[in-house]
């Protein structure tokens, strides 16, 4: 089972389209001739990414907070109103607390789990709920390499990503045979807002974090869509960060967590054991 064929009337949504993953998912899918359905906070961001793509295919741009579930709650209706068929979603939107958590806003911790988690479940289920009756859909989900174990230092994102793994897993079983085909991306780390949005120094992280690691942000786009098209169900680009991953796997957890927490540079600089200049 591939990706749909696109047609006029269908779009594939694509949260998180601001920037970063999310923006080079929307560039591989209207590069492959599907309409796009662009959705974030910063509307002038998707405005720009637009124009950008409008001379390709469809684009529509919905400025939508998916961390509210009132607004969420509009977005497939929205879509609905200007004539359009959700047949690819891509649950793109994430964001992270990073550091130590005696130091992270509670409010952060559960704005996280709104946009990572409960968003995702929410686009998900209204998603499958149009497509299965249908017999044809795709959906993307966004997860982390984090999401493999436990991550001192990101314990909250890691956690959340964590769900976003299991959760698309059963979901890709209990699909199979309806004619919509569920997958995971899985990147390591990408050089993307993200760190900032955190209030992470990159410089730190890149640091931290072998540079065999850094993938660019369009060939982790590209394995996606790839793995939507190919049916793969689960994709983690690079060679280096999936043996990384198997790796870190087979090591005992008793062993693997204390060596990431003294490692990670959020921990680091939230219990004052950072002795790089800053
Ligand atoms: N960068 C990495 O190293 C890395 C590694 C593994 C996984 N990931 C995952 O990849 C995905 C994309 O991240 P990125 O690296 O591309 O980061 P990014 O450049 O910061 O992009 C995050 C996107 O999510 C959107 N977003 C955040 N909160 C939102 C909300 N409440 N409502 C709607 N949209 C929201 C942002 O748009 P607005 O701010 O305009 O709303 C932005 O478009 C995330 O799920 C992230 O967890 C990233």
């Amino acid at each position: 089972m591939a990706l749909p064929t696109p047609a006029p009337t269908n779009t594939a949504v694509v949260t998180g389209a601001s920037s970063g993953i999310g923006a080079d998912i929307a560039r591989e899918l209207a590069d492959r001739g599907h309409g796009v359905t662009l959705v974030a906070r910063r509307e002038d961001r998707l405005r720009d990414l637009a124009d950008e793509l409008a001379s390709r295919v469809r684009v529509e741009v919905i400025a939508c907070d998916v961390g509210d579930s009132a607004a969420r709650g509009g977005l497939f209706d929205e879509v609905d109103r200007r004539g359009l068929t959700v047949d690819i979603l891509v649950n793109n939107a994430g964001i992270g607390t990073i550091g130590s958590v005696t130091k992270t806003p509670v409010d952060d911790e559960i704005a996280q789990v709104r946009v990572n988690v409960e968003a995702v479940i929410d686009l998900t289920t209204r998603a499958v709920q149009q497509m299965v009756p249908r017999g044809r859909g795709a959906i993307l989900n966004v997860g982390s390499t984090a999401g493999y174990y436990p991550f001192p230092g990101q314990v909250g994102y890691a956690a959340t990503k964590a769900f976003v793994r299991t959760y698309t897993e059963g979901l890709r079983a209990e699909l199979a045979g309806t004619g919509v085909t569920v997958a995971l991306l899985s990147p390591g780390p990408v050089r993307t807002e993200f760190l900032k949005s955190a209030g992470m120094d990159e410089r730190k992280f890149a640091d931290a974090f072998p540079k065999s690691l850094w993938m660019p942000s369009r060939e982790v786009a590209r394995a996606g869509v790839d793995a939507l098209d190919g049916d793969k169900g689960s994709v983690i680009p690079g060679l280096p960060s999936r043996l990384s991953t198997r790796l870190l796997q087979l090591v005992p957890r008793r062993f693997l967590l204390p060596l990431l927490a003294n490692q990670h540079p959020g921990l680091k600089r939230d219990l004052g054991r950072d002795r790089s200049a800053s």
